[in-house]
C-alpha cells in the first residue's frame, strides 16, 4: 500500500517554511560581504534587475513544479522531471542535481551554522572579550576552528561539541516532519528573526559617529555605502555575477529544497502569492536588516577602506571577526552581541533543515521507506560526509564544496529546470499551471519574461560565470600547490556521491517498473 505523502498545517506555515529556508547566513552574512566586496551602492542595480529578471521567475517556477510533483507523489527533481517529459529517459539524471546541490551545501552549512551558536555562547561567557585587534579576533577564529593553537582555547578542536549539538538539532526538526518538525521550527524562529533583526538594526541606526575624530565615519556614510548607486558597475560582469550568484543563495531558488516543499502542497494551493510572499519577506530581510546591521555598523566602527579590505580578505571575517570586535566596544556588547549569533544561528537552522528535506523526500518517495528510516540514513551518511569539511576546513574543502555545490549547481539547476518548463512542458501549459488556484495573476508581460529572458539571462550568467570563475577554479588556478591533493580528493568524493544517487534513480525507476508489470 502506498504511504500518505506529508502536508503542511497552514498556508502561513508553507510561506514561513519557505521564507525560513531562504532566509539564513546568506542575508545576514553572505549578502554584507557581497555587497561591501563588490563596491556597495555597484552592487544593488545588478542585484535588483536580478531580483526581478531571476528569483521572481525562478520561484514561481519553483513552487508551481513542486506543487506539480507533488500531485505524482514525486517531491524531488528527478521524479518532477520525469513526469514532465515522460518519454526523455536520461531527465531525471538531470533531476540528479536537485538531490545532490542541497546535500552538498548541507554539509558544510551545517557546520558553519555551528559557529553561530558556539559565538553566541561565547558572547554570553565572554570568551572572545580579552581579543580586542582584528589580529587577535582572528586568531581567536582560528583557535576555534581547529586551524591553529593559540592561548584562547586549551583543546584542540572547540568547534566540536557546537556541530554536535547543531547536527542532531536538525535531525530532530526532520525526524518531527514536515508539520511537526520544520513548519513548527519556522513558526517559531521566524518572528524570533524579526525581533532579533530589528532590535540590532536599530542598535546600529543609533550609533550616530561615535568617534570624534573621524566625523564622516557616521550613519548617513554608512547607509550611503550600500545605497548610492554606481550605473557605472552595470559593465563589469563581475559584479553581475556575484550580484546573480547572491539571488539565487538567498532565494534557495536553483537549489532544488523550494521543489520539495512545495511538494507537499495541494493541486488546488496558491503558489503566485505565496511565492511573491516568500520572495518578499526575504528581501525585507536580507536588504533591510541584513542591509542595515552590519555594513552600516563596520562603517561607522572601521571606516570605509577598511569594510572592503575586511571582506575580501575571508567570507567569515565580517560576521566573525568584525562584528565581535563592534559589539565589544558597544554599551550593552554582550547582550547585542549574543542576540547577533543567536539571530544567525536560528536564520541557519531553518535554511539547513531545508536542505537536508530533499534527500529525504527523496528516500521516502522513490524507495517507499518511512520517514524515520530516511531520516536515520541520512544521518548516518551526511554525519561521515561532514567531517572532510570539519578536518580540512584549512584545506579548501569547504570552498570547493560551496564552488560545486552552493554554487555552479544553483545556476545549472536553474537553467535545466527553466528550459524544462518553459519549452519542453510549454508556455501555455506551464502559464496554466502556475495559475491554478491562484490568488493573484501574475502581470502578463512576466510571460515574456519567463519565456524569453530569465533562460538568456542564465545562459549568459552560466557562460560568463564558466568563463571566469569556472575554469580558473577547475584548473585550481587560485589553490596553494600544498592544498591540491585535498581540492582533488573532495571532487572525487563529489563525484563518488553524485554517481552514487544517479544509481539509487535507477535502482528505484526499475523497482517501480518491475512493480508495475507483476
Ligand atoms: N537561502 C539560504 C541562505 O540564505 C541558503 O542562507
Amino acid at each position: 500500500m502506498a504511504r500518505k505523502r506529508q502536508t503542511w498545517g497552514t498556508r502561513l506555515g508553507i510561506i514561513m517554511a519557505v521564507a525560513g529556508s531562504a532566509i539564513g547566513l546568506g542575508n545576514f552574512l553572505r549578502f554584507p560581504v557581497q555587497a561591501a566586496s563588490n563596491g556597495g551602492g555597484a552592487f544593488m542595480i545588478p542585484y535588483f534587475i536580478s531580483l526581478f529578471l531571476l528569483g521572481i521567475p525562478l520561484m514561481w517556477i519553483e513552487w508551481t513544479l513542486g506543487r506539480f510533483g507533488g500531485g505524482f507523489e514525486h517531491g524531488t527533481a528527478p521524479g518532477i522531471f520525469h513526469t514532465m517529459w515522460q518519454k526523455n529517459r536520461f531527465i531525471k539524471y538531470f533531476g540528479v542535481i536537485g538531490i545532490f546541490g542541497p546535500f552538498i551545501i548541507f554539509i558544510y552549512y551545517s557546520y558553519i551554522e555551528s559557529w553561530t551558536l558556539a559565538y553566541s555562547f561565547f558572547a554570553l561567557t565572554g570568551k572572545y572579550a580579552p581579543a580586542t585587534t582584528e589580529g587577535a579576533m582572528q586568531s581567536f577564529l582560528r583557535g576555534f576552528q581547529g586551524l591553529e593553537s593559540n592561548s584562547f582555547f586549551s583543546v584542540p578542536l572547540p568547534a566540536y561539541p557546537f556541530f554536535l549539538i547543531t547536527f542532531f538539532a536538525n535531525m530532530a526538526v526532520i525526524y518531527y516532519g514536515i508539520r511537526g518538525g520544520i513548519e513548527k521550527l519556522c513558526k517559531i524562529a521566524m518572528p524570533l528573526i524579526f525581533i532579533c533583526g530589528i532590535i540590532l538594526m536599530i542598535r546600529v541606526l543609533t550609533l550616530g559617529a561615535p568617534d570624534p575624530a573621524k566625523p564622516s565615519w557616521n550613519l548617513i556614510n554608512g547607509l550611503g555605502f550600500l545605497w548610492n548607486p554606481d550605473f557605472s558597475a552595470l559593465k563589469s560582469a563581475k559584479v553581475w555575477l556575484a550580484a546573480a550568484g547572491q539571488i539565487f543563495f538567498t532565494l534557495s531558488v536553483g537549489i532544488g529544497v523550494i521543489l520539495t516543499y512545495a511538494s507537499y502542497l495541494s493541486k488546488g494551493d496558491d503558489v503566485v502569492l505565496s511565492g511573491l510572499s516568500a520572495v518578499g519577506t526575504n528581501e525585507m530581510t536580507e536588504v533591510v536588516l541584513g542591509g542595515s546591521i552590519i555594513i552600516p555598523a563596520a562603517f561607522i566602527f572601521f571606516g570605509p577602506g577598511q569594510i572592503e579590505a575586511v571582506a575580501k580578505s575571508g567570507a567569515f571575517n565580517l560576521g566573525f571577526v568584525t562584528m565581535p570586535l563592534i559589539f565589544s566596544k558597544m554599551i550593552w556588547g554582550v547582550f547585542f552581541g549574543c542576540l547577533w549569533f543567536l539571530l544567525l544561528f536560528l536564520a541557519g537552522i531553518t535554511s539547513s533543515v531545508s536542505l537536508a528535506q530533499p534527500t529525504i523526500a527523496f528516500l521516502e518517495d522513490e524507495f517507499d521507506i518511512t520517514r524515520k528510516r530516511a531520516v536515520t540514513i541520512f544521518g548516518i551518511i551526511s554525519f561521515m560526509l561532514c567531517q572532510p569539511a570539519i578536518f580540512f576546513l584549512g584545506k579548501g574543502v569547504v570552498n570547493e564544496l560551496d564552488f560545486w555545490g552552493g554554487t555552479f549547481c544553483l545556476v545549472l539547476f536553474a537553467t535545466i529546470e527553466t528550459i524544462l518548463f518553459v519549452w519542453v512542458f510549454g508556455m501555455e501549459k506551464a502559464w496554466k499551471e502556475i495559475h491554478h488556484g491562484a490568488d493573484m495573476e501574475i502581470p502578463v508581460f512576466y510571460k515574456f519574461v519567463i519565456k524569453y529572458i530569465t533562460p538568456l539571462f542564465l545562459f549568459l550568467i552560466l557562460g560568463f560565470w564558466f568563463y571566469q570563475e569556472g575554469v580558473p577554479t577547475i584548473l585550481m588556478k587560485n589553490v596553494a600547490e600544498a592544498d591540491r591533493p585535498f581540492v582533488l580528493a573532495t571532487r572525487v568524493f563529489l563525484l563518488m556521491i553524485f554517481m552514487a544517487l544517479a544509481v539509487m534513480v535507477k535502482i528505484a525507476w526499475s523497482r517501480k517498473r518491475k512493480r508495475r508489470k507483476t
